[in-house]
């Protein structure tokens, strides 16, 4: 098959290699790939991955067309600034005018038969309870809302001719991108609320293992994508303090809906089980490590 990886970044590189390095079943040839960047500084760490490497914008329709052209799938898994923070002008830029070039740019590509997208979870924003792949996305914040919007424009280029697969993340993380340095500049602080809310998880290679799959069944659909164990902010700062022997963090207690703005939910990856994902790293190595009886009691899950 022809792809074409349209951001090849923490995820989309691990793709490639994962295809690269991939033996083809018997009778069946490898993947033709191409993988695209958008600085010129990148092309030589990428070209050992792919057949072929583009510097591209995907906002600009030419440059996506040429990137897309002879492709049968395209897996979009392109983002702003990795796991740094970005305004949501940045956002825009990057998610809404790609998947509007990519809407331009597919009536001219009859090979194209499948887009696959790396949206996230926090397209349900307000939702509460057990979330599935039913629940309605209730974006809160402008950037979840640009998430989902890009969503829709990638959706109105599904036809009986081209299968749209939309899955949804949570929070990557994997060789390069642990846990525990992200919290450790908490230890020792006062932070209001309970640390309630609940954060759902992926590793990289279950990410490439589910876009790879996605890709090689031709999947038409929706999946959330994440571990069998969210895991709650108080829990996960607790133990990433622990795990580095760091002063535990004091948490406040209820300070009002301020302190604890995001909503009780829990999101379900059970139609990812369902379609026969086996998840590699079902659950964050660090809840397998005893917890010090001195970060005291956690809220209930
Ligand atoms: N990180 C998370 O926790 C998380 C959670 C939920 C969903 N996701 C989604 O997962 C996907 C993969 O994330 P990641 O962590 O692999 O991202 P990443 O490491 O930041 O890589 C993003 C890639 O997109 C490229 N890119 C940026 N702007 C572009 C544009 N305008 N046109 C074309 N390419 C562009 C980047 O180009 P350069 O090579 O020039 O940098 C890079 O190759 C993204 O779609 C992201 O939204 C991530």
């Amino acid at each position: 098959m022809r792809i074409t990886i349209v951001g090849g970044g923490y995820v989309g590189s691990a793709l490639a290699s994962h295809w690269q390095q991939q033996q083809p079943p018997e009778g069946q040839a490898r993947h033709w790939l191409r993988v695209t960047t958008t600085r010129s500084e990148r092309l030589a760490e990428l070209a050992p991955l792919a057949d072929a490497v583009q510097q591209l914008d995907a906002a600009d329709p030419d440059q996506l067309r040429a990137a897309l052209d002879q492709s049968e799938a395209a897996v979009l898994c392109l983002a702003p600034g990795g796991s740094r923070q970005v305004e949501a002008d940045g956002y825009e830029a990057t998610y809404l005018r790609s998947m509007e070039a990519v809407a331009a740019v597919v009536p001219q590509l009859p090979r194209l038969q499948q887009l696959v997208y790396t949206s996230s979870c926090s397209v349900y924003g307000a939702a509460t309870g057990l979330v599935d792949e039913t629940t309605p996305p209730q974006p809160l914040e402008p950037h979840a809302r640009i998430l989902r919007e890009a969503e829709e424009r990638l959706l109105a280029c599904r036809s009986p001719r081209r299968r749209v697969a939309i899955l949804r993340l949570g929070a990557i993380y994997g060789p390069g991108r642990d846990l525990e340095p992200r919290f450790r500049s908490l230890a020792g602080s006062r932070r209001a609320g309970i640390g309630a809310s609940l954060i759902s998880w992926i590793h990289r290679d279950d990410v490439v293992a589910a876009l790879a799959w996605a890709v090689e069944q031709g999947f038409d659909g929706l999946i959330n994508l994440v571990d069998d164990e969210p895991i709650s902010v108080r829990e996960l700062i607790d133990r990433s303090c622990q795990a580095a022997g760091l002063q535990p963090v004091i948490w406040e207690g209820d300070a009002g809906p301020a302190a604890e703005p995001a909503p009780p939910r829990r999101l379900s990856n059970r139609r990812l089980r369902e379609l026969g994902l086996q998840l590699q790293h079902p659950r964050l190595p660090i809840l397998s490590a005893p917890l010090s009886p001195e970060t005291g009691p956690l809220p209930p899950a």
